[in-house]
């Protein structure tokens, strides 16, 4: 396993606005990517990463919310080609993004969501989420098709820099 290194806005913008290709091979390669990514998001103190945020232009998210002093936490898992299949209500927290270091922006997610996507074997999942659950899965699935949390600045969301307090507001890291 190794450490990616994260991709960044600005130097590493043009890759990170590509739109990432569908996992269509399960195999050595993606199970090493996974595997990579698992051991990377911890150091980081992330709760979600997707494949372009390493430098691969592919269809996979790591979501992480799990709490060692939780035993009631959620277990870490991989989608591989996630699709939000349904949405309802709406909720929104100040995102922060380990490729806009510094920044946070409350950006406007749904409340619930629920999600068609693949394990690492292929096989097909269906969850449902919600909380802070849906949030992450929604700013991960952004990334898959380019999207990045400062694009919410130009649309008028309040944003906050890095030491500032976002008054009131959930953070999300
Ligand atoms: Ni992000």
């Amino acid at each position: 396993m190794a450490i990616l290194r994260i991709h960044t806005i600005p130097g590493d913008e043009a890759f990170l606005r590509r739109v990432a290709e569908p996992v269509t091979d399960f195999g050595p390669a993606l199970q090493r990517l996974a595997a990579d990514m698992s051991e990377t998001l911890p150091t980081l103190g992330g709760i979600g990463l997707a494949a372009p945020q390493v430098g691969v232009s592919t269809r996979l998210v790591r979501i992480d919310l799990h709490d060692p002093e939780d035993p009631d936490s959620p277990t870490p898992f991989f989608l591989a080609n996630p699709r939000i299949v349904a949405a309802e209500g709406s909720a929104s927290l100040a995102e922060g993004c380990l490729s806009a270091p510094g920044v946070r922006v409350e950006v406007p997610r749904s409340a619930k969501i629920e999600v068609d996507a693949q394990d690492l074997g292929g096989a097909a999942v269906r969850l449902s989420a919600e909380g802070l659950m849906a949030i992450v899965i929604q700013h991960e699935l952004d990334h898959l098709d380019g999207r990045l949390v400062v694009d919410w600045i130009a649309k008028g969301c309040p944003w906050w820099k890095e030491g500032e307090e976002p008054a009131e507001k959930g953070t999300l890291e």
